[in-house]
């Protein structure tokens, strides 16, 4: 449905069409006539899906701008959320300015709040808590009252505001319009709706797996102990511009947040414990993009808008199948395609099953970066670095730098083969090994197809025999071969069988997925002998 179709007021329409906005999204198709007819509302959809203009339109549609009474009153459940609903709200005001809105929340001062009160808003949007403060100084009142808004209301739940919202519903105005957003519908959110709303309408949009379809999801197979190292090599392979990192406890994210500076990674990190001053902080750096890397728990995190960033970690698999799509639904928003990766420990194959139930889509396989993948990654990188600056319209001419350096004697490669050395070495990093621990068979579920082919059968490994142009005129023995391939091509132990040792050559048995890696030894140097990897036909 199209938004000059809502009947709505133009100077409404305008602001909507300047923020470039002509379709309604489905739950403002739905939500928005029936809320202008002044009957309670019950909307539940999923995040990002435009909840906010689903209220905030009829609310300014039906102020009356002659009154100077609250006749609006939103709750939300942060600071952070109140916010942003106050920008979505006065981005829908550009046009007037007879409509007045004060945000009213926890951590900061009285004294603004009250001024902006005595300011007499018609519209207040706040946090419950600091709305009760009000109510009972007297500051904020309520006597005329036209619509309650519950938005986020299982959010509201989960951060404790049970009491508050009730102590609110009594002491507003019965014959109040009640309208009700969320996410989900625990039991206490349709108590809610039994006891303080008259005969609501309950608007449901299904969860889509169109959300998901423009993010490609990926998981990695790692141990608990390995997490932070994968996740090292992750950043370091991709590079991405933003990412944001979801952990299960506050405590996790602290660690991580620590762990990632140490490694000299932009990162920090958002949690209910903060103070709402740091909460400010890390937002806007990470929104400015001067932080690259938002390490957060889920309810620091939800409702946040942030909509730009390139990929989601799920360190921790999620508990619920919903906050996976919660998470995941801050990349590849607005068309833009996104990354999601998952943290799936061998134990937690089943969670990732669900999951992938749930979403109606399978998440692809990674194998984990090598450190040679890493180092070749980073190479690439330079190079087209290096070629994206030779044909730039407006690099610096040096001529005379290169002038000087050849007049001393040095030869051009000299001068190149220094510079590259420098941008190279900026970045070197000692890496960790990591258990790689290869994709099993069971992948065969219902509605989820086969990932990919496995290498065991039913847990026993098969082997497929490779063979090594090393052996023991290198000095070769199988405890060195095992730790020159976990050093050089991530190959594990556990992915290794017998192991031959021949005079000029080595026959060991090795599963599949670390065959592969094998190969990449091929044509490098042990010792003064060029590596030849083969395969023994049996
Ligand atoms: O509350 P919910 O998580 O459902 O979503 P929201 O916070 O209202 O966010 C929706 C985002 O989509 C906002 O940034 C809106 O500006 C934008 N949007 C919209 O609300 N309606 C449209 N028809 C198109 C875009
Ligand atoms: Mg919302």
């Amino acid at each position: 449905m199209k938004f000059t179709e809502l009947g709505i007021k133009d100077y409404i329409l305008k602001a909507i069409d300047k923020l470039g906005f002509e379709e309604a999204t489905e739950i403002q198709g739905l939500a928005i006539p029936e809320v202008l007819k002044g009957i309670d509302v019950i909307g539940q959809a999923q995040t990002g899906t435009g909840k906010t203009f689903s209220y905030a339109i009829p609310i300014i549609e039906m102020v009356d701008t002659e009154c100077k009474d609250v006749q609006a009153l939103v709750l939300c459940p942060t600071r952070e959320l109140t916010i942003q609903v106050q920008k979505e709200v006065e981005k829908l005001l550009e046009y007037t300015k007879k409509i007045k809105v004060a945000t009213i929340y926890g951590g900061t001062s009285y004294e603004k709040q009250i001024r902006e009160l005595k300011n007499r808003p018609q519209v207040v949007i706040g946090t419950p808590g600091r709305i009760i403060d009000h109510m009972n100084r007297k500051t904020l009142q309520l006597d005329h009252l036209k619509m309650l808004v519950l938005d986020e209301a299982d959010e509201m739940l989960k951060m404790g505001f049970k009491d508050d919202l009730e102590i609110i519903l009594k002491d507003t105005p019965d014959k109040r319009q009640t309208v009700l957003f969320s996410a989900t519908m625990p039991p206490f959110i349709k108590n809610i709706a039994k006891n303080y709303q008259k005969n609501p309408v309950h608007l449901v949009v299904e969860k889509k797996t169109l959300t998901v379809e423009m993010i490609s999801q990926e998981y990695y197979f790692v141990k608990r102990d390995d997490k932070k190292e994968l996740l090292v090599r992750l950043l370091d392979f991709y590079e991405f511009k933003s990412s944001m990192i979801f952990c299960n406890t506050k405590k996790e994210v602290d660690e991580l947040v620590t762990f990632l500076q140490k490694h000299e990674f932009s990162v920090d990190g958002l949690h209910g414990d903060l103070k709402q001053m740091v909460r400010d902080r890390v937002m806007n750096a990470f929104r400015s993009g001067s932080v690259k890397i938002l390490v957060a728990t889920d309810v620091a995190a939800r409702g946040i808008d942030v909509s730009d960033v390139e990929v989601i970690f799920n360190y921790d698999i999620p508990q619920e199948d919903e906050t996976y799509v919660h998470r995941i639904g801050r990349t590849g928003r607005a068309g833009r395609s996104g990354k999601s990766i998952t943290f799936v420990h061998p134990r937690a194959k089943t969670r990732l099953k669900e999951i992938e139930n749930y979403t109606k889509k399978e998440m692809t396989f990674k194998e984990i970066p090598s450190i040679e993948d890493i180092n070749n990654a980073k190479v690439s990188k330079v190079y087209s670095k290096i070629v994206e600056e030779i044909n730039s319209y407006n690099k610096i001419d040096q001529t005379q730098m290169i002038n000087r350096l050849v007049k001393e004697g040095y030869d051009v490669n000299q001068i190149i083969n220094a510079l590259i050395s420098l941008t190279v070495k900026e970045e070197k990093r000692q890496y960790k090994d990591i258990e790689i621990i290869p994709l099993r068979a069971e992948r065969k579920e219902k509605g989820v197809k086969k990932v990919s082919k496995n290498n065991f059968t039913e847990g026993r490994k098969k082997f497929i025999k490779a063979s090594l142009n090393i052996g023991k005129k290198e000095s070769m023995r199988p405890q060195i071969l095992l730790s020159f391939l976990a050093k050089t091509v991530d190959i594990r132990k556990e992915n290794v069988g017998d192991i031959v040792i021949r005079k000029s050559g080595t026959e060991l048995d090795i599963t599949e997925g670390a065959y592969n890696r094998l190969r990449r030894l091929e044509g490098r140097k042990y010792q003064n002998t060029v590596i030849r990897v083969g395969k023994v036909q049996n």
